[in-house]
Order: structure tokens, then sequence, then C-alpha cells
């Protein structure tokens, strides 16, 4: 098993910081491929305390989500956007845990970096009625200067001229922006060049070609696990598109935002929760706003791990699930936050859309189409019992499998794993 792929099938939030650590355990490399501090990837970890082991939750926006596994090397490949000062603030605070990092985090010289510009043209924007609900982290600006060709990368940190001169001239170009544009006090370079030469000397030590890396471990048959941030339907090809990030979320981002070949591929495993969630602006099928849309949100706890925003909440949907295991070529999918369907009487989920009157199995990408929907569902008995406390998936109860089998088979897709909980020994494999 060289490359496994983990991708959000859904909207992102699919819970797929908490199966890269429960698969982490064994894997010898977790390379994350694309996105930027835009993510949040929630792991909850034992630690041993003076009063025993509990449970800690934390929230990882760049560093790949197999760090609390010692054994495992995390890479940051060239189709990230790395914002250097969340980074600092993220190895901080993992060393602060105990967590080593040194020796075991790689960062291409090829991935792009967010500046501070970046994030302050994302912010205008989402004032504008452009607005899309971004999360404000520069993501979207960060990757316009990657395919304008302008965009300053890892490795330019480490020789200052190189690097004075690209900021100069990109400022200069943003500062007439923002001042035509937007009537905004103009950015300060001296500044900004001085915060970036410091980086320098920080994230040196991590920086590698990190494809040579990954294709000489290939070699050595190690086991990688490459890990996307967001989710299929985010794509910036393959999402409801303007209502997207801007990358590519869906498996085949994982070979260029790695540099791995298409052929060191084995396995594309889809996390998707029980149900749907979405934050942020954008077509929403299965959108419930109403009370059950708040007891998803409130029982599953559903607040962005990045924004702290409320997310909308709804039903499975089996069509856009449908055409996710399509895009991404999916051969099994882990199911995530099955518990929270727990106390529910009966449960929806959707088989087919109606447009116009019109009977639909396919999922439309154009967000007109999507804004003109209406969901066909087929209700299901709920199972009215609690199954976080389940360690074994015949234990679950009937109809929570009649549930999980009855999605898998109208997806025609395995269902492999299933997560009661967001700890590590909440996960039970479908046997
Ligand atoms: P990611 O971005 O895909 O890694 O997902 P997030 O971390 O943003 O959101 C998933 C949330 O659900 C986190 O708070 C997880 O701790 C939590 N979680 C993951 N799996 C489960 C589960 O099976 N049950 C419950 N109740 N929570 C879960
Ligand atoms: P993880 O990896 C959920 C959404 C934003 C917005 C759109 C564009 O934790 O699943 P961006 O800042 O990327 O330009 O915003 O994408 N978005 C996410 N939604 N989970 C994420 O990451 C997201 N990253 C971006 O809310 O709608
Ligand atoms: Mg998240």
């Amino acid at each position: 098993m060289p490359v496994q792929i983990i991708v959000g099938a859904q909207w992102g939030d699919e819970g797929k910081g908490k199966i890269v650590d429960h698969l982490s355990e064994e894997i010898d490399i977790v390379a994350r491929y694309q996105g930027g501090a835009n993510a949040g990837h929630t792991v909850v970890v034992p630690v041993k305390g003076p009063n025993g082991v509990t449970n800690k939750e934390y929230v990882l926006h760049l560093i790949p989500s197999g760090i609390f596994h010692r054994h495992v090397t995390c890479v940051i490949g060239n189709g990230v956007v790395l914002d250097p000062a969340a980074l600092m603030t993220e190895i901080e605070q993992l060393r602060q845990l105990g967590v080593k990092i040194e020796g075991r985090l790689l960062i291409s010289h090829n991935a792009h970096l967010i500046m501070p510009y970046h994030k302050l043209l994302d912010n205008i924007r989402e004032q504008s009625d452009q607005k899309i609900g971004t999360t404000g982290r520069g993501i979207g600006p960060a990757y316009i200067d990657k395919y304008m060709r302008t965009g300053i990368r890892v490795v330019d940190l480490l020789d200052r001229d190189v690097l004075c001169k690209k900021l100069k001239r990109n400022i200069e170009e943003k500062n007439q922006f923002l001042s035509r544009v937007y009537n905004s006090k103009e950015l300060d370079v001296d500044a900004i060049i001085n915060e970036y030469q410091e980086f320098d000397k920080k994230i040196d030590e991590y920086v590698t070609d990190t494809s040579a890396f990954l294709n000489a471990a290939l070699q050595k048959k190690k086991k990688i696990l490459a890990e996307g941030a967001q989710g299929a339907l985010l794509d910036v090809d393959h999402g409801t598109y303007p209502f997207v990030t801007s990358s590519s979320p869906t498996s085949g981002g994982a070979c260029t935002g790695l540099g791995i070949p298409p052929t060191s591929i084995t396995s594309i495993v889809g996390v998707a929760k029980a149900y749907s969630t979405r934050v942020g602006n954008g077509p929403f099928p299965t959108e419930q706003e109403n009370d059950i849309g708040e007891r998803l949100r409130t029982t599953g706890g559903e607040y962005g791990a990045t924004t702290g925003r409320p997310r909308r909440c709804g039903w499975l949907d089996l069509v856009s699930l449908r055409y996710s295991i399509r895009v991404n070529g999916i051969q099994k999918i882990a199911m995530t936050k099955l518990d929270v369907l727990d106390a529910f009487d009966e449960i929806k989920v959707c088989v087919a859309y109606r447009i116009n009157g019109k009977r639909v199995t396919d999922f439309p990408t154009d967000v007109q189409a999507l804004q003109r929907i209406e969901p066909e569902y087929r209700v299901l008995k709920g199972w009215k019992a609690k199954s976080s406390g389940v360690r074994s998936y015949g234990k679950l109860p009937v109809r929570a499998r009649n549930y999980i089998e009855t999605v898998a088979r109208l997806l025609k897709t395995r269902i492999w794993m299933v997560s009661v909980g967001a700890r590590r020994d909440q996960t039970l494999m479908v046997r």
C-alpha cells in the first residue's frame, strides 16, 4: 500500500483529522497536498497526566494530522499555500504539548507563501458583493499569485536578495491596486521584508525537496498517506463554483500537490459525515434551516474549527456523494459522526433531486441549477440508542447498521469504517 489518499467527500469538516490520526498508527509518512491554514483538522489524543489518561483536543491547520504518532514523518507538500506565521504558532503550540517536531516535519521548497497582503485582499473582497464566506486566511489571493507566476515560494525565503526583490515588486503592485480600487492605506514594504526574513532562520531546518523525499520513500516501500484538506464539493474545478476554495482537494490534487506519480496511488478513502454540513456561502440542497438543522449543529458541535462560525447542517446527500465518489475514485468510505444521529426518530437521506419537476440523479455542478433543487428523500427509522460506547460494528443497533448498509448500497460503495465519537477508540471497522 504505497500511497493511500484521504479526501473529504462533502464540503469539508468531515472528520479527516480524526481518520488520518487513526490510520497513522500503521503509516510511515503523512503528507498534506493542498490548501493552507483555512483547514481546521481536529484530532483527539489520549494524554497521560497525574490523574491518569485524559483525552485532549487539538486543531491542526497546516501540520499533517499524523503528527501525534511519534514514528510518523509529516510533509507539507508543494501544493500547500504556507502561512509562515500560522505555521510558527502551530509548531510552538505542539512543542509546548511535548510533541517533537524536529526531524519529523518536512516542508516543500516549492510551496507558495501566504503574505500579509493576501490576507488583507481576501478580507477586503469578503466585504464586497462578491463575498463567498471565505475563512479570511488569504488562500484565494495566494493561489492567484501562484498562477499569475508572481508568487513567492518557500525557497525564496532562503535567499535574502531574491526575497527582497520579489517582495518589493509584489508590494508595489498590491499598493497600486489597493489605493486605486479600495482607497486603502499602503502596505509597509520594510516591515514585511523584516518579518519574512526572520522566518528564514526558523523554517530553514524543515525545508527540502519533498517530492524527491517522497519518491525515495516509495522506492523503499514506505507507507504514505496523502491528506487532503477541505472537500470535493469545495474543489475549484469540481465543486460548486464559485463557492469553492482555490485548490484541488479531490484525489487528483494529491499527485500534483506532492510530486508523486498517479501510478503510486493504491487506495482512495473518502471521509463523509452521516449527515451534511457546509461553512460559508453557496448551494446546499439538503440544508435544514429549522429545528432539525439546529439539533444537528448542537449535537454535532458544528462550529468551524478555524473560524468558529456555525456550520450549516442538513441530511446526508447521496446525489452529491455519488458525484464525489466518481470524481475522486473513492473505493471505500469512512463514515463519521454516526453518534450525532442517535436520538432522531427518523433520519432522511436524499436519493435524487427534482429540478423543474424533472427527477435527476446526477449532481449538477452549475450553481443556478443547484439553487432550484428540491431533494427527494428516503426516510429511515432512527435507532434511538447510544452508539458512542459501542466498540465493534456488530454491536451497533440493528437500525444503525441498516442506515449504514442502506447508504452503502445506494452509493454502490463500501463503508469501511464508522466513527461514533471524536476519540481514537470510537472507531469501528466494518467487517
Ligand atoms: P476535518 O476538517 O475534516 O478534519 O474535520 P473538523 O475537525 O473540522 O470537524 C470534525 C469535528 O467532528 C471535530 O470536532 C471532531 O473532533 C469531531 N468528530 C470527528 N469524528 C467524530 C464522530 O464520529 N463523532 C463525533 N461526535 N464527533 C466527531
Ligand atoms: P477543512 O480542511 C470547511 C470554505 C470556506 C468558504 C470556501 C472558500 O477543515 O475541511 P477559503 O478560505 O478556502 O478561500 O474559503 O471554502 N472552507 C472550508 N469549509 N472546511 C474547511 O477545511 C474549509 N476551508 C475552506 O468556508 O466557503
Ligand atoms: Mg475542518
